[in-house]
């Protein structure tokens, strides 16, 4: 195939490292008149405009976007697509959230045909929010992981996903056994891990719901399989832990659960991480798991205020998630400016430069994928997003007021939503105009 390459002009922002502070001007480019050169699915280079118009090949397509703002797609750490219909339900917190709302609504996932109808809806949803990457929870239902693949597919998306495993503490028509998860899961593993740009994530749901037998299990896939990860939700809520502590009378505390059936180590995501000791921080940063903070869905539900302050210090991984439906919106900007208030109200001042970091190159650390996406280092692979913020009225006039790089970066994450997103390129190839 003959090799198609494309330019894209526009201001161009991309994070080479986590940041060393607010003022850590190195860590990032932004090129405001910049940019893009891909060559099919993959980034050749980016830089500044005046500098690279001469180096443009022959027969090279150039895409004018001047005005607006060309970012690696974002990454979405931790989502359950079977919750689209469920976001936004009033009056719960956690358990009797997921009781009234949520397993009902799983239980609809046993039908591949609504399966596969709610993830197109979900993965439009993503892309038309500039999501171009996820970490996904099914429902326990192998089926509705096999309609997600299927579906992400269809756009050669990047997309990790696993099939829920819970066999206990909830309804019946939704518990599968530690050996039914553990066959399913690894029929999942050896039909989709690696399939064009998919990968498997082992997903017991979350201590409370899984046996000792299936956390053992999990345990079992985890060693079985090198490089599939390890995910599920870590102390978000307090009652959530008072019941773990109950069930787990043995552990020193919720990591400790995880830790003694082998699914702490760098392969690991954690949702939420409100409720843990240092010694649990240290401990995780020790095995190099992640978190993922989700602060749409903390303030909703009521569960609390995560403690970045903490979490920096530990260094631990990082990335963000948006947790629809306990979450509630799809944008990672919605969940940065969150982040954002969540961090006020601890006393820790998030820059801008370090929240697009957690929705970006941090996030693809925390699932393995930094080498392939999460910027626009030359080789990668070309998922970016075309900002248009002269789609959103106040945006364009605060903007127009900006003098720094930061300044317009801290207008978009507080600001911002999907009106703004132009475009959204997967794999070097734009995604049609969703409704
Ligand atoms: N903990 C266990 N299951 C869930 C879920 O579906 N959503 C959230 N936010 N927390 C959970
Ligand atoms: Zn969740």
């Amino acid at each position: 195939m003959a090799t198609k390459i494309n330019a894209y002009r526009a201001t161009i922002f991309h994070i080479h490292r986590e940041p060393l502070g607010e003022n850590d001007h190195r860590a990032y480019d932004f090129f405001e008149d910049g940019l893009l050169v891909t060559d099919h699915a993959h980034v050749l280079y980016a830089g500044d405009y005046s500098e690279l118009k001469h180096t443009l090949p022959l027969g090279c397509t150039i895409h004018d976007r001047t005005g607006m703002i060309i970012m690696p797609g974002l990454i979405d750490t931790h989502v359950h697509y079977p919750q689209t219909d469920i976001i936004a339900s009033h009056g719960k917190q956690l358990m009797d959230w997921l009781e009234t709302y949520t397993f009902p609504c799983e239980k609809q996932f046993e039908d591949a045909g609504h399966s596969r109808q709610t993830a197109v809806f979900f993965i439009q949803e993503l892309l038309k929010n500039g999501t171009t990457t996820a970490m996904v929870l099914g429902t326990v239902h192998a089926v509705s992981v096999q309609a997600l693949f299927e579906k992400a597919d269809d756009y050669t998306m990047r997309l990790v996903a696993g099939k829920v495993m819970m066999d206990r503490l909830a309804p019946h028509y939704l518990r599968d056994t530690a050996q039914s998860s553990y066959d399913e899961s690894k029929h999942l593993i050896e039909h989709w891990h690696h399939k064009n740009r998919l990968t498997y994530a082992v997903t017991p749901r979350f201590a409370l719901t899984s046996s000792e037998e299936q956390l053992d299990a999990a345990g079992a896939l985890i060693r079985e399989f090198n490089d599939v990860r390890l995910h599920t939700h870590l102390a978000e809520n307090t009652k959530e832990v008072d019941l773990i502590a109950k069930a787990f009378p043995w552990s020193t505390g919720y990591l400790d659960v995880y830790n003694h059936f082998g699914l702490v180590c760098d392969r690991s995501v954690f949702a939420h991480c409100i409720y843990l000791s240092d010694t649990e921080f240290k401990l995780m940063k020790e095995k190099a798991a992640s978190v993922s903070l989700c602060p749409t869905s903390n303030l909703f539900l009521g569960s609390g205020l995560f403690d970045l302050g903490k979490i920096m210090t530990y260094e631990i991984k990082t990335g963000l998630g948006s947790d629809v439906g306990g979450g509630t919106s799809f944008s990672m900007f919605k969940t940065m400016a969150e982040a954002y208030k969540v961090c006020q109200l601890k006393g820790v001042t998030l820059s801008p430069v370090q929240s697009f970091y957690y929705a970006s190159l941090g996030a693809a650390k925390t699932l393995g994928l930094d080498q392939v996406i999460g910027n626009f280092e030359p080789g990668k692979e070309a998922d970016f997003i075309v900002i248009n913020p002269d789609q959103i009225p106040l945006l364009k006039r605060r903007i127009s007021m900006a003098q720094r790089p930061e300044e317009i970066l801290f207008a978009l994450m507080i600001l911002g939503d999907d009106r703004m997103i132009y475009e959204t390129y997967v794999n070097g190839v734009k995604i049609p105009p969703l409704t």
